[in-house]
C-alpha cells in the first residue's frame, strides 16, 4: 500500500510517500525558516500564504522523488491539527482537492501521533505498549502507549513546551534562529556548568519551563552590558542541560514507575544532540530501550504522517471531504 502523506501544521510543508506503512520512499519539507528568521518566530499569517506556494510543487516532487505518480497511491494522509489553523487548511485543502479529483480515501492524522509514529520509520521499531515524549516547539508531553489512537497522559508542561523555552532563550540573548538548533551548536563548545539554571517540578512528572527563561532573563537583566557572543557557549550549554535533566528524568522515571521497558523520544526538540546522548546513556543504566528517530524524523515532515494514516487505512478508517482542521486536539485517553 503507497500512502501520500501531507503536513502543514506550522512553518515546514511537507510531504512523502510511504510504503507498507513504514518505507518511506521520498520525504519532502520545504521549510520557511528563513522567511520567519527575521521576525524571530513564526508568522502565522506569512506561514499559510507561504504554504499556499510550496504545497503543489512539494508534492510533486515527493511523488516524483517516489517514482511514481498519483496512479500509484492508494490513499491521502494529512495533519488535520494540532496547529497553526491557517497552515493546517492548505495542506488539508490540497489533500481533499486530491482525493476529490483522483477518487481515493482521505484520513486525517493527529501531529502528535505523528511525532510518535516517526519512530516506525526505522529498521528498528518499538513493540507496544512504550512510554513516549512527545517534546516540540508546542508540546511536551510523557504519554503510556498502548497502541495506535491509544495514548494516556502521565505528565506534560504546565507553561511552556521545552522547544518553546529554547526558542525564547535564543531569542533573549539575540543568538539567532530558530533557538533550539541554534542552542545546540553552540553548547557543543560550552561548559554545561558554568550557569546554575533551575530544575522544576523534580518530583512530579509534569514539566514547567517558564521558570528557567525567567532565570535566564534575571541573569541578562542583573549585568551592565549585555552577555557578548564568547560568553554564549557556557549559557547554551548550561541552560540546554537543564532541559535535557528534566525531560530525560522524568520520561525514564515514567517508565519505571508504569513498569515499561521502551521509549520513545520524539518532536522536534528530540533532534537536540545532547538529549539523544543523554537518553541513550541513562536508559541504558536502567535497562531501558530508547528510539529516538532520526533527526530528519524528528522535526515535522510528513512521512509520520502517512505512517499513522497508513494504520487508519488498515484499520479501515476514511474522513469525508468534510473533514475540518482543527488548532487544538489532544491526544485523547482510550
Ligand atoms: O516538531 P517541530 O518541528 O514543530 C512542532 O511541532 O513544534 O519542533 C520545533 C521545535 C522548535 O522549538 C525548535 O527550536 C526545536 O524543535 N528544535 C530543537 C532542535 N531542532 C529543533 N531543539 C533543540 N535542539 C535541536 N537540535
Ligand atoms: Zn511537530
Amino acid at each position: 500500500m503507497m500512502v501520500l502523506g501531507i503536513e502543514s501544521s506550522c512553518d515546514e510543508t511537507a510531504a512523502a510517500v510511504i510504503r507498507d506503512g513504514n518505507v518511506p520512499l521520498s520525504n519532502v519539507i520545504a521549510s520557511q525558516v528563513r522567511v520567519h528568521e527575521r521576525y524571530g518566530g513564526v508568522v502565522p499569517e506569512i506561514a499559510s500564504r507561504k504554504h499556499i506556494e510550496a504545497v503543489v510543487p512539494t508534492i510533486l516532487q515527493a511523488l516524483e522523488d517516489a517514482g511514481m505518480t498519483l496512479d500509484g497511491i492508494d490513499g491521502i494522509a494529512v495533519t488535520r491539527g494540532p496547529g497553526l489553523i491557517g497552515s493546517l487548511l492548505v495542506g488539508l485543502s490540497a489533500a481533499k482537492a486530491l482525493a476529490m479529483a483522483r477518487r481515493l480515501p482521505l484520513v486525517g492524522v493527529n501531529h502528535l501521533e505523528g511525532h510518535v509514529a516517526a519512530a516506525f520509520l526505522t529498521d528498528r521499531p518499538p513493540a507496544f505498549p512504550f512510554v513516549a515524549l512527545v517534546v516540540s516547539g508546542g508540546h511536551t508531553t510523557i504519554y503510556r502507549v498502548e497502541g495506535f489512537q491509544r495514548f494516556i497522559t502521565i505528565g506534560r508542561t504546565k507553561d511552556d513546551a521545552a522547544g518553546e523555552a529554547f526558542d525564547k532563550a535564543a531569542k533573549l540573548l539575540g543568538m539567532g534562529y530558530p533557538g533550539g538548533v541554534v542552542i545546540d551548536r553552540l553548547a557543543k563548545q560550552g561548559n554545561r556548568e558554568a550557569h546554575a539554571f533551575p530544575r522544576a517540578m523534580r518530583e512530579s512528572l509534569d514539566f514547567s519551563f517558564s521558570g528557567l527563561k525567567t532565570s535566564l532573563l534575571t541573569l541578562i537583566k542583573k549585568r551592565e552590558t549585555p552577555f557578548a557572543a564568547d560568553e554564549w557557549p557556557d549559557l547554551a550549554a548550561s541552560y540546554q542541560e537543564a532541559v535535557c535533566d528534566v525531560l530525560v528524568e522524568k520520561t525514564l522515571r515514567a517508565a519505571t514507575l508504569s513498569g515499561m521497558t521502551r521509549v520513545v523520544v520524539c518532536g522536534g526538540v528530540a533532534a537536540n544532540s545532547r538529549l539523544r546522548a543523554r537518553f541513550q546513556t541513562d536508559a541504558a543504566s536502567l535497562g531501558i530501550e530508547v528510539f529516538i528517530p532520526p533527526v530528519v524524523f524528528c522535526t515535522d515532515n510528513a512521512a509520520m504522517i502517512a505512517v499513522v494514516g497508513a494504520q487508519l487505512f488498515k484499520e479501515g478508517r476514511r474522513d469525508g471531504l468534510d473533514l475540518n482542521a482543527v488548532s487544538r486536539w489532544p491526544l485523547t485517553v482510550c
